[in-house]
């Protein structure tokens, strides 16, 4: 009789630890590191966030966007579940530090372009620092050649590089732009060609957000 209970006992005890067990271990996340222990991800934003208070405090940034923008870049990437982001213009890497961000949930990649060596470099750096740098494609030269390499389709563009090359950029990125899929161009005040391409297409929506430096947000709807 006791042996009876005894067992009923283990079996009621353990047979719930071994499913509670099998279930936490499906959400680890080793597969998704998206699911990863929230803990986790906590400990890597802080870090991404103190290489950018430490950038700006240490002036390793050049020309790159202000807070409100590097936090409406993290939110329109984490919100749309962004794979494959693509950034003209990486600068010293504050603005895909700030898309990293967002990568950390989404379990996504970014490929940004830069045509300064120097700046390339040191964007390369502060990626490492940040420990994103397998997050992170840096490729070097003139974006007006190289995105013809890039392969779609892409959830999120973001366009910050010469003001006179916007359309272009917008131009060879679309086709590849997935439908439902993001075009974002900084300070585009100063580039009203672009601004009427995206506003006058009956395949694009586009509203602006100028808390920062003036973000254009366009949906490829179709
Ligand atoms: C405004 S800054 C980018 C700032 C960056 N997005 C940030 O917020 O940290 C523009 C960058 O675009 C780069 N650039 C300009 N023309 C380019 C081109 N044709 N191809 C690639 N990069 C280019 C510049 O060297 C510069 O570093």
């Amino acid at each position: 009789m006791v042996k009876r209970n005894t067992v009923i006992v283990i079996a009621g005890v353990f047979l719930p630890m071994c499913f509670a067990a099998l279930s936490l271990q499906r959400g680890t996340g080793e597969l998704h590191p998206s699911n990863a222990p929230v803990a986790e991800r906590a400990t890597a934003e802080k870090k991404i966030l103190a290489v950018l208070d430490r950038m700006v405090k240490s002036h390793e940034t050049y020309l790159s966007v202000p807070t409100q923008d590097g936090q409406a870049l993290r939110l329109l990437t984490e919100a749309t579940d962004a794979k494959n982001v693509v950034e003209i213009g990486t600068s010293t890497g504050y603005s895909g530090l700030w898309i990293c961000l967002a990568l950390l949930k989404t379990n996504g990649h970014l490929t940004t372009f830069e045509i300064d060596h120097q700046r390339a470099s040191m964007a390369q750096e502060h990626f490492k620092e940040a420990g994103v740098e397998k997050k992170v494609t840096i490729v070097q030269g003139d974006a007006h050649e190289l995105v013809a390499k890039l392969k779609g389709p892409i959830d999120v563009a973001f366009i910050d590089a010469d003001k006179s090359g916007y359309v272009d950029y917008l131009n060879k990125l679309l086709p590849l732009v997935q439908p439902g899929g993001l075009i974002l161009a900084h300070n585009v005040d100063m580039v009203p060609d672009y601004v009427k391409a995206v506003t006058t297409s009956a395949d694009l929506e586009t509203i602006f957000y100028m808390e920062g430096g003036g973000l254009a947000v366009t949906l490829k709807k179709r």
